[in-house]
């Protein structure tokens, strides 16, 4: 059985009372998906709710010429598979374990019940929702607006605010994903990302540091909108 303490550390139980806790962990379970495994597929029927304990999962579908586009990752403490719960639809999108992954799983019932007792567990679960339509808003806005360019450099200064470390001189430092992924963010191929980080290196704006690893100089141009 899940240690309820660890229930606890997850941010959207922390309003739930200990009993609610406590009975929470009869009834949850706990998955472990390998790197690259599949968790469910786009368009499946839907049974269970899931929360990040540790590790990492993408967020994919499938575009109509069998393209993955890559819609998020999610890590610790994040949630996912609510869509198809709450509107009774088939799953929106591909779940991937993007590395070794544990999970959380809640039924479709459990997850409905904790939902309807608790005002404060489904405001968090709003909450987080309106910022996921804000992100999708944003990757609308660049894809109709901004070139290739653009639309690579401004995925390098979202995994940069969300993943990289700052140093002492006010550069960042960041692992980049592989190219194919990044590719699949900005809906573009992976030989036009490698062309635009080489040129970004080439006028100073990157510095390859070996391996994935970057360093985002501060000269490092904001993506401007082309209309
Ligand atoms: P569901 O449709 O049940 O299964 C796929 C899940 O992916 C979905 O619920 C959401 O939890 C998650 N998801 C879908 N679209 C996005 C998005 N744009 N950003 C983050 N997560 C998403």
């Amino acid at each position: 059985m899940i240690d309820p303490g660890i229930l606890r550390t997850i941010p959207i139980f922390v309003d739930l009372a200990d009993s609610e806790l406590k009975e929470l962990t009869r009834v949850c379970h706990i998955k472990t998906f390998k790197k690259d495994e599949v968790v469910f597929l786009e368009k499946e029927s839907a049974e269970f709710f899931y929360v990040v304990l540790g590790g990492k999962v993408k967020i994919t579908i499938q575009g109509g010429d069998g393209k993955e586009v890559i819609l998020s990752w999610l890590t610790d403490g994040d949630f996912f598979g609510e869509m198809a719960l709450l509107d009774e639809e088939p799953r929106s999108a591909t779940v991937v374990a993007a590395e070794k992954v544990d999970l959380l799983t809640l039924r479709r019932e459990v997850f409905l019940r904790i939902l309807r007792e608790n005002p404060a567990f489904m405001q968090r679960i709003f909450t987080v929702l309106s910022n996921r339509v804000r992100k999708a808003n944003h990757q609308i806005e660049s894809l109709a607006l901004l070139d290739v360019y653009g639309r690579v450099a401004g995925v390098l200064m979202d995994l940069a605010m969300e993943d990289g470390r700052r140093l002492p001189d006010g550069r960042i430092r960041l692992k980049l994903p592989p190219h194919r992924e990044i590719a699949n963010m900005v809906g573009t191929s992976r030989e036009t990302v490698s062309r635009i980080l080489a040129g970004l290196a080439k006028h100073g704006y990157i510095e390859n540091l070996g391996g994935k690893a970057v360093v985002i100089n501060e000269s490092f141009p904001k993506p401007l909108k082309n209309g």
